[in-house]
């Protein structure tokens, strides 16, 4: 089919904007990475000027890099970072404050003060999620209180709250379009994904004005048109979805039963529960994986907070690695007699301990460790944590670990020691796909099947093709030895033993 699809995928560390033909083939992408914000400790924050400056620059790159113009371009899919909270002026589209990012701890105290006034199931049973800082409502509470007069013009219906996606849109159509989709909104404690709306007794707990909520689509639908003056045509925004729906849906995922594992910066695992909206009773979240014709696909997801990140720290906090591809094979190279573990609870533990104020630990040091047994350690731990949540959705799911096939993608699933690893952790077989890129192909999928350029649902769920399938082919006493160390080792690290 002629035309193209331009996915934009505004993540937590960088901006890629990539264009895809009409065959679905990437032809070019723009990249740029963003400065990361640490006010406090356990904060982070993201200046939304720049993110808005990264998603134009990538954008205009991806298009010299095709030599295409914007008027060459039949659509745009957007996916994001979820859960980060702006908040700026409805009249010039000012921010107010920086971003606050999903990975920022402070609303910790809050979320145990709604906890104390036992809120926790209140919000567990409209939203699917839990009283954890992660999501966007605390976030919003707490800018409202802490940026002075915001709650006051907020109820003037002078500020508008959005998610990424929201920010961008408002932004890409020149303040014509403030609207969010199913996906991101499903993220924020707010929205209530059993009758699809803006929950008001929530947003009386958390004192947040309706006003300022945008309003909430399907995952394709009409987000509005690009303004003329940013690309030299006008572009229809036809698809939207946070990243990990966006790389559930990239990853064909269409099926209930079927899981999805993304190791971007967190690891996100998404299990499609389909019509049914499972009460998880493991800690999991009960979440929307996409919305279609106005009809809701739910799942159950596990959230890891740092994946990737620990590469990150072994390349830029403790210098062991010079580049993040050389982990694996430094990993490799550890010594098999030492059982070092580490827990890379750097802003707190996700699903299912949900522990904000664990911090990172390593156990098992000896004389003889070094950079090779450091890399194997945060390398497993990527591994174990998604064997926690894997088995946590065969307890809620109650299908046999026969069963699973786990489809993955992001970063770090190029590197076959690490997936093989976690194979051998799960006890189940690994699927990497041919297009790595599954986050924004779920995006640009969304934009291209409304375009009506791109196949459906079924024809493009046929199309999924895999690179490598990494079969386990650890012994199991072995495996049981890891796995027991593992679980010590995570004992031991929580702040509340
Ligand atoms: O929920 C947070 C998630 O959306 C961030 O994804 O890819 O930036 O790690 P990523």
């Amino acid at each position: 089919m002629s035309g193209y699809i331009l996915a934009i995928d505004q993540g937590t560390t960088s901006t890629r904007a990539i264009v895809f033909d009409g065959e679905m083939k990437i032809i070019a992408t723009g990249q740029k990475e963003f400065a990361q914000h640490f006010p406090q400790s356990g904060w982070v924050e993201h200046d939304p000027e720049e993110i808005w400056s990264t998603v134009l620059w990538s954008v205009k790159q991806a298009l010299k890099k095709s030599a295409l113009q914007a008027a060459d371009i039949t659509a745009i899919g957007i996916t994001n970072q979820r859960e980060t909270v702006v908040v700026w002026e409805r009249d010039t589209g000012r921010p107010i404050h920086n971003a606050i990012v999903w990975q920022d701890r402070r609303t910790a105290a809050y979320c145990e003060k709604l906890k104390r006034l036992d809120l926790e199931k209140v919000f567990t049973k409209k939203t699917g999620l839990l009283l954890d800082p992660y999501f966007s409502g605390t976030k919003l509470s707490w800018m409202l209180a802490n940026v002075k007069g915001a709650r006051a013009r907020a109820a003037k219906g002078e500020l508008c709250f959005g998610t990424i996606d929201t920010f961008l849109i408002w932004r890409l159509t020149g303040g014509r379009s403030f609207v969010t989709d199913a996906t991101n909104a499903s993220r924020t404690l707010m929205y209530n994904i059993g009758s699809n709306e803006w929950d008001a007794e929530l947003l009386k707990v958390l004192r947040v004005p309706e006003p300022m909520l945008p309003e909430v689509k399907d995952c394709a639908a009409d987000f509005g048109v690009t303004d003329k003056k940013l690309f030299g045509a006008e572009i229809p925004i036809l698809g939207v979805a946070g990243d990990q729906q966006a790389a559930t849906i990239g990853n064909a995922c269409f099926e209930p039963g079927m899981i999805k594992s993304t190791y971007g910066t967190g690891c996100f695992a998404v299990l499609n529960t389909g019509a049914d909206m499972v009460r998880s009773k493991n800690r999991l979240l009960t979440t929307i994986a996409y919305r279609l014709d106005g009809k809701t696909t739910y799942a159950l997801e596990g959230s890891i907070f740092i994946a990737g990140a620990a590469v990150q720290w072994l390349r830029d906090g403790i210098k062991v690695i010079g580049k993040a591809e050389h982990s694996g094979a430094l990993a490799a190279e550890a010594d098999p007699t030492q059982d070092v573990y580490m827990v890379p609870a750097f802003t707190g533990l996700g699903a299912p301990h949900w522990d904000a104020e664990a911090r990172g630990a390593i156990f098992g040091l000896t004389r003889n460790s070094g950079p090779a047994e450091f890399a194997r350690a945060a390398l497993e731990a990527v591994c174990y944590q998604t064997r926690d949540l894997l088995d946590a959705m065969h307890k809620d799911w109650k299908s046999s670990d026969t069963d699973t096939v786990l489809r993955v993608d992001g970063g770090m699933v190029a590197s076959d020691w690490t997936m093989q690893r976690l194979a051998d952790i799960l006890d189940a077989p690994v699927d990497r796909p041919a297009i790595l890129e599954t986050t924004a192909l779920g995006a640009a999928w969304l934009a291209g099947q409304r375009a009506g350029i791109w196949p459906k649902q079924k024809a493009f769920a046929r199309s999924w093709s895999r690179d490598t399938r990494f079969a386990p082919r650890m012994d199991e006493k072995t495996r049981n030895a890891k796995l027991k160390g593992w679980r010590d080792a995570v004992r031991r690290t929580l702040s509340k033993i």
